[in-house]
């Protein structure tokens, strides 16, 4: 392996959701995704996040997992239902904040800096009930949330990803139904919906910058639609370039020059493009794999990977090269000031052995490829400053329920005992040898 060399303040960490993996419903108010799991034939295997990890009552032991990792990063989101039951101030929860103040000095007091989400797809229901992202309004309610979980952490937290994902959330929750809320909606829709998960992400970015100050380093973890040139001909690597313009201008236009693309404008009022292009300290990318383009009379299509390519139990094809491709796209195109990858990992059918130990030969071998292709980027001029892991431990993966285990850390739920990986190991020495 060619030595990678990263300066101490780069971020080596795990990244994990509110909703994955804390469980104490009873604690918070209902959200989208506790009202969608109850309706049969949602989830793969009728399973609940109720329980999930049980991080909520457990996070002292899985802050001290972190730390044996050898991490000074990681990332959680804080449930909106849990700090507001309605998702409004009315509903303020003391001890919602309470525990997230736990955590983070917890993190802290192992020398583990925090980065928080905002939103990680937790939609408080009463919220949903009005209309949930078609509602204009709920990009202002996510604004005043944004500013209470701010003002209750900035002292301690300096990195903050407003929105997870809009892009999933438009595409899985507003136009396919495979998501909470589970609607299948028309493209004026979609395109409205996803203006107003942009005007919550820019809102969010200003609450979060007037409550923290200069200090804070603010921007959102976003699934860029990554496209690998077929070849490395002229053609194949222009019509790539197309084809990932097509993609991902409706999203990154706004977010970086402050504009729609031609042909896809929802319903804007005056200001929201300044505040939807509000500067980003980072673009957080999260990435998992890529699709082949290559040049065709229609300007471009698509080459799929054969039946046989290696895939991860997700069915997502494992392509190293999505990683290289995706950060210097976004750096030839947008300039970033630094991206950091908020989100990679692989799920794989991991078990115990009769020894108690968890080999996972395939995940090493997948982050291993992909973080090679990212500091190959990052020797080429990108400014790659941090490399998240999904996920610490193995959790509720939305719609498959508790099928698919991405964690370095094995969770074995009916004991919720932890199991560090072999890939847990690995990691730790990989960033070891980077020092
Ligand atoms: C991402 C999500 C994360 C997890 C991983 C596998 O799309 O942000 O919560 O589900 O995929």
């Amino acid at each position: 392996m060619e030595k990678v060399e990263v300066n101490k303040k780069f971020l080596w960490g795990m990244a994990t959701s509110a909703y994955q993996i804390e469980g104490a419903v009873e604690g918070r108010g209902e959200s989208i995704w506790d009202r969608f799991a109850q309706r049969p034939g949602n989830i793969l295997d009728g399973s609940r996040a109720t329980i999930a990890c049980d991080h909520f009552r457990r996070f002292q032991e899985d802050v001290a997992l972190l730390a044996d990792l050898g991490l000074n990063a990681y990332r959680f989101s804080v449930s909106w239902p849990r700090i507001q039951p309605d998702g409004t101030a009315r509903s303020h929860s003391e001890r919602g904040i309470d525990f997230y103040n736990k955590l983070v000095d917890a993190l802290l007091s192992k020398g583990i800096i925090p980065l928080v989400t905002l939103y990680h797809w937790e939609l408080p229901q009463s919220l949903e009930d009005l209309g949930g992202w078609k509602n204009r309004d709920t990009a202002r309610r996510f604004e005043e949330f944004s500013s209470v979980v701010a003002r209750a952490l900035s002292d301690r937290v300096h990195h903050w990803i407003t929105v997870n994902e809009p892009r999933v959330v438009v595409e899985l929750g507003y136009r396919d139904g495979i998501h909470a809320p589970g609607y299948r909606e028309k493209p004026a829709t979609l395109r409205q919906v996803a203006h107003h998960l942009l005007l919550a992400h820019g809102l969010a970015a200003r609450a979060v910058r007037q409550e923290s100050g200069q200090s804070a380093q603010i921007g959102l973890a976003d699934n860029c639609a990554i496209k690998i040139p077929f070849s490395s001909s002229l053609e194949d690597v222009a019509a790539t370039r197309s084809a990932w313009r097509q993609d991902n201008e409706p999203w990154l236009d706004p977010i970086f020059k402050g504009v729609y693309p031609q042909d896809s404008h929802p319903a804007v009022m005056a200001g929201d493009m300044n505040v939807i292009s509000t500067p980003l300290d980072f673009y957080g990318l999260n990435v998992y794999h890529g699709v082949r383009v290559r040049a065709s009379p229609a300007k471009w299509e698509l080459v799929n990977f054969p039946t046989s390519h290696p895939r991860t139990t997700m069915g997502w094809p494992v392509v190293p090269e999505c990683v290289y491709h995706g950060l210097m796209d976004l750096h030839d195109v947008y300039h970033p000031r630094s991206i950091l990858m908020t989100e990679t990992g692989a799920a794989f059918r991991d078990t115990v052995d009769s020894r108690g130990k968890v080999h996972d030969p395939d995940r090493i071998a997948f982050l291993e490829s992909y973080l090679t292709q990212g500091f190959r980027a990052k020797k080429e001029g990108v400014p790659l400053t941090g490399v998240l892991v999904w996920s610490l431990m193995d959790n509720f993966e939305w719609e498959r329920g508790y099928t698919q285990r991405f964690g370095l850390v094995y969770v074995d739920y009916p004991t919720q005992r932890r199991i560090p990986k072999s890939s847990a190991r690995w990691f730790r020495d990989y960033r070891r040898k980077t020092q």
